[in-house]
């Protein structure tokens, strides 16, 4: 049976980086489900992910969505959890369990492994509160990937960028033992 992988996408202008991400996932016969922050959704819409996956895209607020009324939890239910990229807000909120939109309580309400990948501003990546964050995730069992240090979306170089697509997919391949 194939394993059963959902994605979150977060609202980072790495956030178009996801649909190839996706293209990859589904070529490893993973069933990829989408799921989006509200935020995520002004970068890449809903339906790039649904036309890649075959499946509806959950996005936004749990108790806006059209469709079932515990999705967050049905969407838990999965062999693996990653979210890529991870914005700084998604990340702290991870951080403390807060659970107020499809993708952080799907998190919170998931017992398989979650594969988290990064992508920010190198100044919101080197903040004591990111990386207060960032170890404590690593610390309960996270797989927390590393940023890419290089050019920035917004013109700087540092340390921000999501890191290489092949890295994500080895990680979340070695999570699901195959
Ligand atoms: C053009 C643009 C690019 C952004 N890129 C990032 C980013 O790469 N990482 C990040 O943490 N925040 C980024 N932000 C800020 C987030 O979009 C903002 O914090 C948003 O509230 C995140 O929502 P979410 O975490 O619910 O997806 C960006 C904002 C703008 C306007």
């Amino acid at each position: 049976m194939s394993k059963r992988v959902v994605l979150g996408v977060t609202g980072s202008i790495a956030a178009y980086k996801a649909a190839e991400l996706v293209r990859r996932m589904t070529a490893k016969s993973w069933d990829v489900w989408v799921m989006m922050t509200e935020a995520a959704t002004k970068y890449v819409g809903p339906l790039t992910f649904h036309a890649l996956t075959g499946h509806p895209v959950a996005a936004g607020k749990c108790e806006a969505l059209p469709t079932a009324a515990f999705q967050h939890l049905d969407l838990a239910s999965c062999d693996a959890l990653v979210i890529a990229p991870c914005t700084a807000n998604v990340l702290a909120k991870l951080a403390v369990g807060l659970a107020d939109d499809i993708v952080t309580a799907t998190a919170l309400a998931c017992t398989a492994p979650l594969v988290v990948a990064p992508a920010m501003n190198d100044k919101m990546w080197r903040h004591p509160a990111t990386q207060a964050n960032v170890a404590m995730l690593r610390q309960r069992g996270v797989r927390l990937l590393d940023v890419e240090h290089g050019e920035l979306a917004c013109g700087m170089v540092g340390a921000g960028r999501l890191t290489d697509l092949e890295i994500i997919l080895t990680e979340v391949a070695r999570a699901l033992g195959t």
